[in-house]
């Protein structure tokens, strides 16, 4: 990944002509027009100020900001509650036609959310009254600051959350451990595919395995518990390197190595065992941050599945965790998933299944319900025709 470009954004405060560095992870465009508000600034004004497509650079209370957010929030989602319901009829619209509604939906709501800022000094000092300190946070997401800069309130908010992350770790069922994600990486709160990869018998010989994709190093961790004698990890995501390897020094694991890489290892011999849990929703990411779970034309899943034969073993085996979502969504078919193992000359020895229990395939109000309450996550064993 190349270093982003500095770009710095400009605006009038009184007399006064400004600038700072524009910082926004999720890759927002620098505001062309920028409002100043403050606590005496009234929910609907802010509101409609962010729709029409202003900046709101906030020079008020801390808490305060955070509580307009909240009411901007809730004056977003009321109208999308309220639509939802009435175009939740699958006769009228096509559950994918109602999927891409949705992702539409989140990326106005990010947007609009977005729009509201703050001006930090370096080191990300904030000096609005009752700020918390949000130094060490926004240094291990961002890293270094050596100037003021603008940036979204949500953006800090994703930092501190995902401090709190690291800091907690996360509980995997199952294994007696937590995995301590860090900010931009894919954070395995939802993990019922843990299972599968416990219950999934080695390959007879299990010197070498890949992980494609580590993201936290979880799957790497679990086939090194399980005796595999070395696992070489990779990801394209810079973050999710560090992210893993600070997991596997906590766990003392000394037979997983990283490499930073499109896809696979680099100067390995062939693997007996390559495990990838790609992103499953083949939709374009809206942001870096979306990258572990969208997957623009499913290009990920058919990378790996092309290139995966060429470092393989004789009796190797593949490991491809995937979730069934996207077919209940019909954004790609089973037929088709078949068809890309056909083409990649890889042949299925056995499917494990297990049906995701977290909150949001129960929520009957989700326009999605009928697709979600469906979904399957499959551990499928491919080897070489
Ligand atoms: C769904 S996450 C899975 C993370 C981890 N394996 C797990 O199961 O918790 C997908 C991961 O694939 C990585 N990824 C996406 N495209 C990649 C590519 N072309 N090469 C290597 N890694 C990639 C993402 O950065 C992300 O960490």
């Amino acid at each position: 990944m190349l270093p982003k470009e500095k770009q710095y954004v400009h605006w009038q405060e009184g007399q006064l002509s400004r600038s700072a560095l524009w910082l926004s992870e999720s890759n927002q465009p620098a505001p062309a027009r920028i409002v100043l508000v403050d606590d005496q600034t009234k929910a609907d004004y802010a509101y409609r100020l962010a729709c029409e497509g202003s900046a709101l650079l906030w020079r008020g209370d801390f808490h305060n900001a955070r509580q307009l957010l909240q009411a901007m929030a809730r004056r977003i989602d009321q109208p999308v509650r309220r639509k939802s319901r009435k175009s939740a009829n699958p006769t009228q619209q096509s559950i994918s036609q109602l999927f891409h509604q949705q992702r539409q939906a989140q990326a106005q709501r990010a947007r609009i959310l977005g729009s509201v800022l703050l001006e930090l000094d370096a080191d990300y000092i904030c000096q609005l009254r009752r700020a918390p300190e949000l130094t060490s946070a926004c240094q291990a997401a961002f890293g270094p600051l050596d100037e003021p800069c603008l940036i979204a309130l949500r953006d800090l908010q994703g930092a501190l959350g995902a401090a709190q992350w690291q800091e907690k770790g996360v509980p995997i069922t199952g294994l007696n451990l937590s995995i301590f994600p860090h900010y931009g990486v894919f954070a395995p709160t939802r993990h019922e595919y843990v299972q599968l990869l416990l219950d999934a018998p080695l390959p007879a010989q299990h010197d070498l395995a890949f992980d494609i994709g580590t993201g936290t190093g979880l799957l790497a961790i679990i086939l090194a518990q399980r005796g595999v004698k070395q696992v070489v990890a990779t990801d394209i995501n810079p973050r999710a390197l560090t992210c893993a390897q600070e997991n596997f020094e906590r766990l003392k694991l000394a037979a997983v190595q990283l490499q930073q890489a499109d896809f696979f290892p680099t100067e390995q011999p062939l693997a007996n065992l390559i495990v990838c849990n790609p992103p499953w929703l083949p939709s374009k990411p809206s942001s870096p941050l979306e990258f572990a779970v969208y997957d623009a034309n499913s290009n990920m899943l058919r990378g790996f599945l092309q290139g995966a034969g060429a470092y393989l073993a004789p009796q190797g085996e593949i490991w491809l965790i995937l979730s069934d979502l996207a077919e209940h969504l019909e954004l790609r078919s089973r037929e088709q998933l078949l068809d890309w193992f056909a083409e990649a000359n890889l042949t299925v020895n056995y499917r494990l299944d297990t049906q995701p229990k977290h909150g949001r395939s129960q929520d009957t109000t989700d326009p999605l319900h009928s697709a979600r309450s469906a979904e399957i996550t499959s551990l499928w064993c491919l080897s070489k025709n």
